[in-house]
């Protein structure tokens, strides 16, 4: 085992060198199987290589959560602005139409409620045969990285890695941050890596200083978490930056629908992720649609 103290952090992150070319479009699956690649495709659009997804999971440890109440009148509406939904088994069967016919990120790790004072003990929730069923494009399983149940939840994701990879499924492996845990980009650097070499296909980070580093040292593709709501244009603003520095996308909860127009916030979006939109523009756009001048 390499010595904990006295390591050297940094040396070269060759920001000015790109990656080398590759066919496909998302990054470090050129070797992976077809099935594999189809449902990656499913989840990053072929044409930009980005996603807009929504998550609205968080009934999962929250219960009813402001603006998910009715999760059978807000999320179907969101549907044709996002390329992937990502949520528990018991929210898409029961909510959303199977015509939805787009990605599917399957939150499969559970374990404690917001009443719990350390949230870092999950489990799996959610087996093979059940993501299968379910058309899964991926399995979500959320780590704990320097948290008490650090080493449990790296067992959940390598555990489902397994079972995915043994089927064609992909991991979405989200680093969760919690009260007493650190927000640093060495944080975020050092749980990003370990994930994708435990062999997360993507990883859900939170954007932070200097996070084209992150994005550099990590081989797969990171979407990036919105977290609490602030105002529209904070969050486009925030996904903004993410993306000029190398997110493959957004996976975005409260700050969508919570927005005043969820369905504009949506758009708003998707025009940062697809079409290049810098903030100011789609926060103008954001407001255009809500008053519905578009
Ligand atoms: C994290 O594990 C879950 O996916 C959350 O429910 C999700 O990240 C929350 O999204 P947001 O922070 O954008 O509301």
């Amino acid at each position: 085992m390499a010595d904990k103290d006295g390591n050297q952090l940094e040396k070269d992150y060759h920001l000015d060198i790109r990656p080398p070319k590759q066919n496909f479009h998302v990054k470090g699956a050129e070797h992976a199987d077809w099935g594999m690649k189809d449902r990656l495709s499913r989840i990053f659009n072929p044409a930009t290589g980005k996603t807009v997804m929504l998550a609205f999971d968080h009934g999962y440890i929250m219960g009813s959560t402001a603006g998910l109440e009715r999760l059978d009148l807000v999320v179907p509406k969101l549907a044709p602005e996002v390329d992937v939904f990502m949520a528990t088994r018991g929210a898409i069967r029961t909510c959303v139409p199977p015509t939805f016919n787009k990605g599917l990120a399957l939150r499969c790790s559970a374990g404690s409620s917001v009443l719990d004072d350390d949230m870092s003990h999950e489990v799996i929730g959610v087996n093979i045969e059940d993501a299968i069923r379910m058309n899964a494009s991926c399995m979500a399983v959320q780590t704990f990285i320097g948290a008490p149940g650090e080493k449990s939840s790296i067992e959940n994701l390598c555990k489902a890695i397994d079972a995915g990879n043994r089927y064609g499924i992909p991991t979405l492996g989200v680093v969760a941050v919690g009260k007493q845990m650190e927000r640093t980009t060495k944080f975020f650097l050092l749980a990003t890596r370990m994930l994708a070499e435990f062999g997360a296909h993507i990883v859900k980070t939170y954007y932070c200083d200097d996070f084209e580093k992150v994005v550099a040292a990590c081989p797969v593709p990171i979407v990036v978490a919105g977290g609490k709501k602030v105002p529209e244009d904070e969050a486009l603003e925030m996904a903004y930056k993410a993306m000029v520095e190398g997110a493959a996308g957004v996976d975005m909860g409260r700050n969508i629908f919570q927005a005043e127009d969820p369905l504009a916030m949506c758009k708003a979006i998707g025009k940062v992720v697809h079409e290049n939109y810098n903030s100011k523009l789609a926060y103008q756009f954001y407001r255009d649609v809500k008053n519905k001048i578009k």
